[in-house]
């Protein structure tokens, strides 16, 4: 059922809270904010439609893991003045999120004003869904907005909790992401691709277990194709195998060739004998030599794969096919993010850290859509219901 949209509400000279999630990488200072802020630039519609209709926004989002305590490492200012470039706007970062002083800063605000509230984590309330620190963050407003489908899978003060004192609706991102997971999953135009890759299969079977039926292809990659290998009989040298999923991995593939789904897996790799190694070799897959490990999917099987992509009309990406961070073992996910990027097919990338991977190759652009969400995204391709989009009024 479709969520209540920004659109279906009248905003106008109203003080709206919006959910946001700005989690984004802070360790390395401010300026690096600006090479990984596609989480802020996908919330810019939001806002500025909000500014259009001269409404006061209060933004609100947690920043890591404090754990309830404040620390100053994981302050929101520096996303606030990232955010600011941005929208081409002020933007005015506050040290707390609820209280006098946010219920000042409010009253301050003329119509269009941006205010971003301190981390919501910097109080245990927020993860501890209490229900106090839900309506003290709702009394400073008249409508909540959520727009935070990266963390709409935690169940929280501010993702569940203040949609039961506000009236309340999806912000466009939250409508976007839904808008394009569906488009993969329920309605997809055919033949659909799936490219997973990562390193567990314990991780992906829910995901695995949702897309048969649903897809026509599969390529597996990353570390999770040896425990595929080897459930097909194969030696896969000392790479790291999930014996307790040999059982599962062939009874997927036993599954996915009734269902008529076609599954790819490497048939050549890239192997080292450690990950610090700088020389590699390519081995074919079926005579992994003894003693390396596959760190990457070879440069056949990244064609073939590439190919295969390219003849479908939907693809859905999650997961590296190698150690994506470490130079060597990069070839094989910049060949198929290549392929994805280039094709002509309605291409959607999320879950775990493929959208960052897309983000550092400078392909976001040529891809239709690159979820915001890690783990919010794998839990709505699972087929799960999202706490924080349950949370909000059907239209
Ligand atoms: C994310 O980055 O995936 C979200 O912001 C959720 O963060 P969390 O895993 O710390 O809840």
């Amino acid at each position: 059922m479709a969520k209540r949209g920004l659109q279906d509400v009248s905003v106008r000279n109203q003080r709206v809270l919006v959910r946001v999630d700005f989690n984004v990488p802070i360790e390395q200072g401010p300026e690096y904010i600006a090479s990984y802020d596609h989480r802020l630039r996908q919330t810019l519609p939001t806002i500025q439609h909000l500014q259009r209709q001269g409404a006061s926004i209060i933004l609100c989002s947690h920043l890591g893991r404090p754990g309830g305590k404040a620390l100053n490492e994981l302050r929101l200012w520096p996303v606030g003045d990232r955010l600011a470039v941005l929208l081409g706007s002020k933007v005015t970062s506050i040290d707390q999120c609820v209280g006098g002083c946010v219920s000042t800063a409010v009253g301050n605000m003329s119509p269009g004003d941006v205010l971003l509230l301190e981390n919501l984590r910097f109080h245990v309330e927020e993860e501890a869904n209490d229900p106090g620190f839900a309506q003290q963050l709702a009394a400073e407003a008249d409508l909540f907005v959520m727009d935070a489908f990266a963390v709409a899978h935690r169940a929280h003060a501010s993702t569940v909790g203040v949609p039961q004192y506000l009236p309340s609706c999806a912000g466009m991102l939250l409508q976007r992401e839904i808008e394009y997971l569906d488009r993969a999953l329920a309605s997809p135009e055919k033949p659909v691709g799936a490219l997973l890759g990562g390193a567990k299969v314990s991780d992906k079977i829910t995901l695995l277990n949702n897309l048969l039926g649903r897809v026509d292809r599969v390529c597996i990659g990353g570390a999770m194709a040896c425990t595929f290998l080897k459930a097909q009989g194969y030696g896969v040298g000392a790479s790291i195998v999930e014996e307790d999923r040999l059982e599962y991995a062939s009874s997927f593939l036993e599954r996915a060739s009734t269902e008529g789904m076609q599954v790819l897996l490497p048939s050549d790799v890239t192997v080292a004998a450690s990950l610090d190694e700088t020389h590699t070799q390519t081995s074919n897959a079926h005579a992994i030599p003894q003693g390396l490990s596959v760190f990457d999917i070879g440069p056949q099987t990244a064609s073939a794969y590439g190919a295969l992509l390219a003849e479908c009309k939907t693809i859905i990406w999650n997961g590296p096919m190698g150690v994506f961070e470490r130079d060597p073992f990069r070839p094989g996910t910049e060949r198929v993010a290549e392929a994805v990027a280039t094709s002509d097919a309605v291409s959607i990338v999320g879950g775990g850290s493929t959208a960052e991977v897309v983000e550092t190759l400078g392909l976001s652009d040529k891809i239709a859509h690159v979820s915001t969400g890690g783990g919010a995204a794998l839990e709505y391709l699972e087929g799960k219901e999202l706490p924080g989009i349950a949370a909000l009024p059907d239209e």
